[in-house]
């Protein structure tokens, strides 16, 4: 038996969970509202925020896995990357802990983390998960990656975007239609009685594996631009229309360049993660690719694709397992490569 207590604080979400033995005991979230009203994560008010959620969370954390501190076996956190503040409150809180408990302290890269979501596990409910080598689609608010994962901890990217991360481009085409943020899972919930074959919107050619959101962004705001000369209410009146659209095109332009990786690695275990694999057209299309492709598909469930500290604890497992351990002079840093 060993347990970790993990902590996620890279953003806007403050989390805690506890898991033994790689299964999840634990997954708490308090998700920070406050942000809403600037139409983006204002960093020093997400600091502010993670310093009044994080004793309760990781309390409520503890005790919903019914383990007490003293039987905790590794403190874990998010080290990188995220917002310089908001990394600070969690790994001097799990630094803390680590000292006070006298138990050893685990860095956990996000991005890393969020790929390993795919291997978590919940007590009586054993998924298939993915076998190595396999590939990763990881889209979230900060990035888009294709990850090759050759084993628990030793990945490499070989895809990435070039400017928006695929989130961001859900979250600006929304803001250009004056929806508030986080506009992602607003432009999912309107595209889902959409026509998204209604407008057409440019995929950009863009290099080997790589990304690019920007072109999109501006060819959404000139087109929305110029139907609102012609009628005002243009955005209101085709909401769903627009949002199918706008979200059909975001999927394509990363599915495209996901067959083309399993197509020249010739890895057919695919998984996607991240914030954006919450997107139900996302998720729809990549099943139906896996189908035409013959790739075995992996999709980590709702509460895991999001930020979340049960993939921290997953990835601090598997640390933990290989021995790979931080002294109290570690510090966290807003951007790192894996
Ligand atoms: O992974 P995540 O929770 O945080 C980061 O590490 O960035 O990803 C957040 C991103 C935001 O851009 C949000 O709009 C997007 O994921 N997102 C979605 C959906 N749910 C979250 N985008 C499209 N459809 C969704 N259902
Ligand atoms: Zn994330």
């Amino acid at each position: 038996m060993s347990y970790i207590l993990a902590i996620e604080s890279s953003c806007d979400e403050t989390a805690a969970a506890v898991c033994n033995d790689g299964l999840i005991l634990s997954n708490i979230i308090a998700s920070q509202k406050i942000h809403e009203e600037y139409g983006g994560v204002v960093p020093e008010l997400a600091s502010r925020a993670h310093l009044q959620a994080i004793v309760p969370v990781v309390d409520t954390a503890l005790k919903k896995a019914n383990v007490s501190l003293d039987e905790i076996d590794a403190f874990a956190f998010t080290q990188s990357p995220g917002l310089i503040g908001a990394l600070l409150v969690g790994t001097e809180f799990a630094k803390s802990l680590s000292l006070g408990c006298n138990k050893p302290l685990i860095a956990v890269h996000h991005m890393q983390a969020h790929v390993l979501a795919n291997l978590i596990q919940s007590p009586g409910k054993k998924n298939e998960t993915p076998s190595f080598p396999f590939l990763c689609l990881t889209v979230s608010g900060g990035h888009t990656q294709i990850v090759l994962c050759e084993d628990f901890l030793q990945m490499k990217v070989i895809g990435e975007t070039l400017d928006d991360a695929a989130g961001e481009a859900f979250d600006k085409s929304a803001k250009i239609l004056g929806l508030p943020y986080p506009g992602g899972p607003l432009i999912d919930k309107f595209a889902k009685n959409g026509n998204p074959e209604k407008y057409k919107f440019p995929e950009p050619k863009i290099d080997e594996l790589n990304f690019s959101f920007s072109g999109l962004k501006t060819s959404i705001l000139y087109f929305i631009r110029d139907e609102k000369l012609k009628n005002e209410n243009f955005v209101e009146e085709n909401m769903a229309d627009i949002c199918a659209s706008v979200q059909s095109r975001i999927v394509s332009i990363l599915l495209h360049k996901l067959k083309k990786a399993s197509r020249e690695t010739g890895i057919t275990d695919i998984c996607i993660a991240g914030g954006v694999s919450a997107n139900k057209g996302l998720r729809r299309e990549f099943e139906k690719m896996g189908i035409e492709e013959g790739w075995k598909t992996f999709i980590p469930a709702f509460e895991y694709c999001t930020d979340n500290a049960a993939m921290i604890a997953i990835t601090g497992y598997y640390k933990y397992k290989a021995g790979i351990f931080e002294d109290l002079s570690v510090v966290p840093s807003a951007r790192a490569v894996f």
